[in-house]
């Protein structure tokens, strides 16, 4: 009696649960949800970093750089000041230069095989 009451009240909460997934997919969570980032190492950052670099050249170009973050700095102003890249949001940017920093280091911990 009670039991089948709650049953269908926890069945209605739960697909009603169920139908916010595919809500919350319109907001970004980079780190658990990534995309095509070709030669990229897989980590937050990198789907945006793939889609800004890859608009003009390989992401193999990115993935054999090793730069400190003020390198990779000074390589953004250069892709854009030189190259024609269009200037990145500031959050952007810092997402991007995180990530480079990150994984594309001097250390070059993703050095492509
Ligand atoms: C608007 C086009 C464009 C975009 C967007 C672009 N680049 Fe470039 N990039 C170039 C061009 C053109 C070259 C080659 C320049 C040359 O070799 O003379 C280049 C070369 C490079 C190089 C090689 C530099 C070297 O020492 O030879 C690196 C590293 C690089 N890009 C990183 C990036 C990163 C990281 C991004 C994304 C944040 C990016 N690029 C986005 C145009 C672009």
């Amino acid at each position: 009696m009670t039991g089948m009451t709650l049953k269908t009240i926890m069945a209605a909460a739960l697909s009603a649960a169920m139908t916010l997934p595919a809500v919350a997919q319109e907001g970004e969570d980079p780190a658990s949800d990534i995309g095509d980032v070709g030669a990229l190492y897989p980590a937050e950052g990198a789907e945006l970093t793939y889609d800004i670099c890859t608009a003009c050249h390989s992401e193999m170009i990115v993935a054999q750089q090793g730069q400190t973050r003020e390198g990779w700095d000074e390589l953004l102003q250069w892709m854009v000041e030189e190259q024609g890249m269009e200037p990145l949001f500031e959050d952007e940017r810092e997402i991007v230069l995180d990530y480079l920093s990150t994984h594309y280091n001097t250390d070059r911990p993703h050095f492509p095989q």
